[in-house]
């Protein structure tokens, strides 16, 4: 008997084509985003969930859902979804990872980069009409080329950009992570592991990528931010929960650093209003792996996944095989 699913988002049509062709698809048309009690009655009777980061898997939902086997996220982060709940209840959950690597990677730099040389604050003046002259000091920034690299974070996205900063801008790289890389490894990135109170210190530009988790929550406050250097600039591509918004809105405005870039956002797609009045911020709306090829490949890593668990053999990226 066919197996029925959701696919719980606007998907390529490719993808729609491959699961209809082994299963009974209910496919969310358009763009809407389910609310979390559409969600719990679209998947009644599915044997699995294709979905991304906008759809909350709980506790809860799966006990409503008791059919449900298997949840491909097309993402790599996976802090929506109660991987213990689903463990628990033998539901295979799988993500995307390492497709997205590369071009998450070079949006994190572009991110810096922008925030480093203030090209969305110059862009804004120039399209107001500001723009009146040049003067020797007018929208100076900050370097990045021989700057020092604060990666919070060093898995494939961090690692990847720490590459970036080590072979093409000659960046000093220094990083903290739960756990410290083979010596190799450091090697190669020209990387060296500081505890955390060190990374907010030295770094010029720190750029966050770590997982987002309970612990991780607010992991960058006050506190942390007052040890940054005033002329630092701070990134996150994470999740904007990691932040804590109104303390870093706090001291872009006293110029306690100089300028942050967030791809990500605590309440997202809401932005903390806070945010949106400073001058010496980049804002952009989650797209650090925005690019088509790679929201393609995403989008296959996760039909392939679902179809490998919904037919028995083992996904390509399972997280709790
Ligand atoms: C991811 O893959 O986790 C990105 O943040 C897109 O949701």
């Amino acid at each position: 008997m066919r197996k029925n699913i959701l696919v719980a988002r606007r998907a390529p049509a490719a993808v729609i084509e491959q699961l209809s062709a082994q299963f009974d698809v209910d496919a969310v048309q358009g763009e809407t985003v389910l609310t979390p009690d559409e969600l719990r009655a679209r998947l009644q009777g599915k044997a699995g969930a294709y979905i991304t980061g906008s759809e909350r898997i709980t506790a809860d939902l799966l006990d409503a859902c008791p059919e449900l086997r298997v949840v491909s996220t097309m993402s790599v982060g996976y802090n929506h979804i109660d991987l213990a709940a689903c463990t628990a209840r033998r539901v295979l959950v799988t993500n995307t990872p390492d497709v997205l690597t590369e071009t998450t990677a070079d949006f994190g730099f572009a991110l810096l980069m922008a925030t480093a040389r203030r090209m969305s604050e110059g862009e804004r003046l120039l399209r107001d009409g500001q723009w009146k002259r040049w003067s020797w000091d007018y929208l100076a920034g900050s370097d990045i080329h021989g700057a020092t690299l604060g990666i919070l974070g060093m898995g494939r996205i961090g690692q990847a950009i720490a590459r970036r900063g080590h072979l093409g801008f000659g960046m000093k790289v220094i990083y903290h992570n739960r756990s410290r890389l083979p010596a190799d490894i450091e090697g190669q990135l020209g990387a060296r592991y500081v505890s955390k109170d060190e990374l907010l210190r030295e770094a010029d530009h720190l750029i966050l990528v770590l997982p987002y988790s309970a612990e991780a929550h607010h992991c960058i406050a006050a506190g942390e931010i007052a040890l940054m250097k005033p002329t630092a600039t701070l990134v996150n591509i994470a999740r904007g929960g990691v932040v804590d918004e109104d303390a870093l809105a706090a001291a872009l405005r006293e110029h306690r650093i100089a300028a942050a870039g967030l791809d990500v956002f605590e309440g997202e797609p809401k932005v903390n209003p806070a945010l949106l009045t400073l001058p010496n911020v980049v804002l952009t709306p989650h797209i650090a792996s925005a690019t088509m090829p790679t929201r393609l490949a995403m989008a296959q890593l996760a039909a392939d996944n679902l179809v490998a668990a919904l037919t028995g053999t083992v996904p390509p990226t399972p997280l709790n095989p």
